[in-house]
C-alpha cells in the first residue's frame, strides 16, 4: 500500500513537472511526500482508493492546538496581518505593506444578512445573486465544493467556461493541475479540502475579475470561510490573494509569507492556470505548498 501511495504522489509531482527536481536535491521537504526516489513512472495521477488517501493524509502532521474560535466575518473587521517567517529559500523576504482598504466596503445590510446564512441559504443566495454585473452572462453561479469541515481551504479566481457549465470550481484543465497539486500534498478535493473562488460567477472571456466584483463577492467568501473554519487558506493567484488580503500585491512578493484573514493563516501561490502557461514556475509553487504544509503542521 505504501508503495502505491508513493507512486501516486510521485506521479502527481511528475504531473506538476516537479518530481525530478525534488528527488535530485534531496531536500528534507521531499521525504514525507516522495519516499521512494525510484518509484516507477505512471502515466497519470489516478486518485488512490479511499484507504490509501486516508493513509496518505495521515503522513501530514496536524497542527497543534484547537481550530480557530468563532470569527468575525465582516471584511472591514477581518484581521489582515502579515508576519515574516523563516523560509529557507527566501530568507530576506520583506514584510508586506499594511492593508490599504483595497476593496470597497460592501453594503452593510447585505453584509449583515450574509453573515447569518447557513450553508443551504448561502448557496441559494449565491445562485440568486445580482450584486454585480457578472450575473448577467453567467450560466450559473459556482459556490464551492468539498469538505465543509476541511482544514485546508483553497481559493481560486473565478469560474471559467467549464465551471460555469457544470457549477463546480476547478473542473477544467487548471482544475486537473490543482488536483495534482493537492495529490502531491496527499490531499484530494473530497476530503479535508474545500475549494472556492473569489468571484462566484464567470467573468466574460475569462478576464480577471475587477475590484468591484471581488468586493461584491467577498461577503460570500468570508461566510464560506467562517462556516468551514479551515486551519489554513491558500490563495491561488493574484485576484484571490487580493480579495483575501484586501490589498494590491504581486504573487512573487507575497510568496513565503504568512498573512491572516479572520485569524486564519493565509499563504499565497501561483494560480494553476498560470502554471500551465509558465511551467518553469511549478517548482516555486511546490515550494509554496511545502511552506503551506509546514504551516499546517505548526512549523512555520
Ligand atoms: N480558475 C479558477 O480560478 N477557478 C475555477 O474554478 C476554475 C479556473
Amino acid at each position: 500500500m505504501a508503495a502505491r501511495i508513493s507512486t501516486w504522489r510521485a506521479a502527481a509531482l511528475r504531473e506538476m513537472g516537479l518530481g525530478p527536481i525534488w528527488l535530485k536535491r534531496g531536500s528534507h521537504e521531499q521525504e514525507p511526500f516522495v519516499p521512494e526516489a525510484t518509484a516507477p513512472t505512471q502515466p497519470a495521477a489516478e486518485p488512490p482508493p479511499a484507504k490509501a488517501r486516508n493513509q496518505a493524509r495521515s503522513l501530514i502532521p496536524s497542527a497543534p492546538g484547537p481550530a480557530p474560535a468563532a470569527m468575525a466575518v465582516s471584511p472591514a473587521a477581518a484581521s489582515v496581518v502579515a508576519h515574516s517567517v523563516a523560509v529557507p529559500e527566501r530568507k530576506h523576504a520583506r514584510q508586506p505593506s499594511p492593508p490599504q482598504q483595497f476593496l470597497q466596503p460592501d453594503d452593510g445590510e447585505r453584509l449583515a444578512r450574509i453573515e447569518t446564512l447557513d450553508w443551504a441559504a448561502l448557496e441559494d443566495d449565491i445562485r440568486a445573486c445580482r450584486a454585480c454585473s457578472l450575473c448577467e452572462r453567467r450560466k450559473q453561479a459556482v459556490p464551492g465544493v468539498g469538505d465543509r469541515q476541511a482544514r485546508w481551504m483553497f481559493v481560486g479566481e473565478g469560474p471559467g467556461a467549464e465551471e460555469d457549465q457544470r457549477g463546480e470550481p476547478f473542473v477544467g484543465q487548471a482544475g486537473r493541475l490543482l488536483d495534482n497539486m493537492l495529490a502531491a500534498l496527499g490531499l484530494d478535493r473530497t476530503q479535508d479540502v474545500y475549494i472556492a473562488n473569489a468571484v462566484k460567477c464567470r467573468p466574460p472571456h475569462n478576464r480577471t475579475p475587477e475590484r468591484v466584483e471581488l468586493a461584491a463577492c467577498l461577503p460570500y467568501l468570508d461566510r464560506q470561510i467562517a462556516l468551514v473554519k479551515p486551519r489554513l487558506l491558500v490563495a491561488l493567484g493574484r485576484p484571490a490573494a487580493q480579495a483575501l488580503l484586501d490589498r494590491e500585491l504581486a504573487i512573487s512578493a507575497a510568496r513565503g509569507k504568512r498573512f491572516e484573514r479572520q485569524g486564519i493563516p493565509v499563504v499565497v501561490t501561483y494560480h494553476p492556470a498560470y502554471l500551465l502557461r509558465n511551467p518553469q514556475d511549478k517548482a516555486k509553487a511546490w515550494e509554496d505548498l511545502c511552506f503551506a504544509r509546514r504551516m499546517m503542521a505548526g512549523e512555520a
